[in-house]
């Protein structure tokens, strides 16, 4: 029933949005994309796996509402946010006659929604987009704030548009589809919310039910989108807040060679590290930076650095990031739980010791 919906409003001039949320409602698709007056063809983006899982309900949804649509499926993972994705993806809309009139729906996790909101933003002159988002990263963060993007060989997320999506629908229920390691992946970045923006979110944390997961998503939903209504394109730093952990996180990521850590895992060791420097030089509690990483066992994410992976090449790769002001790092710090701040106090080799200090084993 869509009263018992929850819903999210981002708001932002002249092109404020809804995040509607609720479990089960992938079925009520269509009718809320048509209450949010999008009367449009539609076409959606999606990959084979979430295809098979979701496709059909989601069509039907919509020709419930009357709604004519196709479909345009892609093989997922990291890779196809590329150029070539993109051109295939172009091509099939312009085939089934997708055109300014039509409305795109990107159904998936962040890659799905990265590519299918990037091409919507190019695609004849750029045309209105709805994320479905159907894993935890993209339900609590990649699916609200309008950033879109694919990769180059020179890196990740190097060429995409601010392209803000029409209306957002999250379905906490398709969660359960994800495997246990996807899904807490996904909850490290919840975590990170906590530590960034709500301290009571990490008392949420201590114990996830399927139940509390969709208060937990709203509660997400509702700190991006409040960051981004007050830096909509990363212009003021507020959503450089949204990288605590992720700087160090990104070069292990990277030194341990794309897929071996998931997103997630390599942004648990990083919030780790994160919280180690915020104990030096913030004045973190060393009682909560131990319940970070409690927190962060509990949910069977990695917060040990194996040996295999050389500090150098961490370090290499952190500098080779681009989250980096005029030479200067920027590194997220937390004094408290619930808030963060960015320093640029932080040094290469404050850097160094914080990877080293990964290495040491929790008891
Ligand atoms: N735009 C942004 O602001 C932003 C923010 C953070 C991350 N990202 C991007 O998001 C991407 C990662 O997204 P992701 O973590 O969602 O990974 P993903 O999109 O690759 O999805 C992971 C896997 O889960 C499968 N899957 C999706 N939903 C499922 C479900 N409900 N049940 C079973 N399987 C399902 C997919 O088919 C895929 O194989 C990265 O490319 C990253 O750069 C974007
Ligand atoms: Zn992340």
């Amino acid at each position: 029933m869509s009263i018992s919906n929850r819903r999210v409003t981002v708001p932002l001039t002249n092109r404020s949005y809804d995040v509607v949320i609720g479990p089960g409602i992938l079925e009520q698709a269509g009718s809320l994309i048509r209450d949010a007056g999008l009367n449009r063809p539609i076409a959606v983006v999606t990959d084979e796996r979430v295809e098979e899982l979701y496709g059909q309900k989601l069509i039907a949804s919509f020709a419930a509402a009357g709604f004519s649509s196709s479909l345009h499926v892609v093989s997922g993972g990291e890779p196809a946010k590329s150029f070539a994705t993109a051109e295939e993806v172009s091509e099939s809309l312009a085939q089934a006659g997708v055109d300014r009139s039509s409305l795109v729906v990107a159904l998936g996790g962040g890659v799905i929604g990265d590519l299918a909101g990037f091409v919507a933003s190019i695609f004849a002159r750029g045309i209105p987009y709805v994320q479905i988002p159907t894993t935890v990263m993209a339900q609590v963060d990649s699916s609200v704030g309008g950033k879109t993007a694919i990769n180059l060989g020179a890196g990740k997320n190097l060429v995409g548009s601010f392209h803000q999506p029409a209306l957002v629908i999250i379905d906490t229920e398709t969660l359960t589809t994800l495997g246990p390691r996807e899904r807490n992946e996904g909850l490290a970045e919840v975590i990170k919310y906590g530590v960034i923006a709500d301290r009571s979110l990490l008392d949420a944390m201590e114990d996830v039910s399927q139940q509390s997961l969709t208060e937990i998503v709203e509660r997400c939903v509702r700190i991006k989108a409040s960051i981004v209504a007050e830096d909509e394109k990363e212009e003021s730093g507020k959503r450089a807040l949204l990288n605590f952990g992720h700087t160090i996180g990104h070069g292990i990521e990277s030194a341990a060679g794309y897929g071996k850590l998931l997103h997630g895992e390599a942004i648990s060791l990083g919030m780790r590290a994160a919280g180690w420097l915020s104990t030096k030089f913030a004045g973190l509690q060393i009682g909560d930076y131990h319940r970070l990483i409690r927190l962060l066992r509990q949910l069977s994410l990695p917060v040990v650095l194996q040996d295999e992976i050389p500090t150098a090449a961490i370090m290499e790769r952190v500098f080779a990031d681009k989250k980096f002001h005029r030479g200067e790092i920027r590194f997220v710090l937390t004094s408290e739980f619930g808030s963060a701040f960015v320093s640029e106090k932080i040094t290469r080799t404050d850097l160094e010791s914080a990877v080293e200090s990964l290495r040491e084993s929790i008891a």
